[in-house]
């Protein structure tokens, strides 16, 4: 499928069959989130993949019971890792290590789109039961939560506001 295609195609699934997503998939998803750009190239970011039903349906009580979470195969906890953001003081901390992880996300969605299967992100969550559940260190923050696999039917995407509405030439 081509890149162009796969933009239009991806909308948020929340509704999976049970079929397992393949470690090569998997690891595609992560080698695309990996080319994304980062501030000062840290890739301060890390992935945690979830397969296991148990941690799943608890992540799914931690993102305020979206229990489709628990119905995925696959879960990819994005976090920011702050010790790989240190030399940027805190505009690194609360905003570059965000942007790193969401830049990652996109292209895993993409990548993952292509390859025939569907995702939702999802950012809605309490971070520190997220954390407990992952034993995540201190300096590891839970970002989005990512389901990915086979939609049981297409989904569309909700309407976007006109783009002339966004905009701006010049200045605001
Ligand atoms: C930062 C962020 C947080 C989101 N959090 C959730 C969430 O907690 N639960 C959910 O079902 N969808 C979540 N979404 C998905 C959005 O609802 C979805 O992207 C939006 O409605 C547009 O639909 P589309 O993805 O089908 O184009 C989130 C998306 C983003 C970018």
């Amino acid at each position: 499928m081509e890149l162009i295609e796969c933009l239009e195609k991806r909308c948020s699934v929340r509704d999976f069959t049970k079929e397992d997503v393949p470690d090569d998939i998997l690891m595609g998803a992560l080698w695309a989130a990996n080319l994304a750009p980062s501030a000062g190239n840290q890739q301060s970011r890390d992935f945690i993949i979830v397969r296991d039903a148990d941690i799943r349906y608890h992540l799914a009580k931690a993102a305020h019971d979206q229990h489709f979470l628990s119905e995925a195969p696959v879960l990819i906890v994005c976090c920011a890792n702050m010790d790989r953001i240190i030399m940027y003081g805190s505009r690194g901390r609360e905003l570059y290590c965000l942007q790193d992880v969401a830049a990652a996300i996109e292209n895993m969605l993409l990548y993952v789109t292509c390859k025939g299967y569907g995702s939702c992100w999802v950012g809605a969550m309490d971070e520190k039961r997220v954390a407990k559940i992952l034993l995540l260190p201190p300096h590891v923050r839970p970002v989005a939560i990512i389901a990915i696999g086979r939609a049981r039917r297409s989904c569309s995407k909700p309407p976007r506001v006109e783009i002339e509405r966004l905009v701006h030439w010049e200045k605001w």
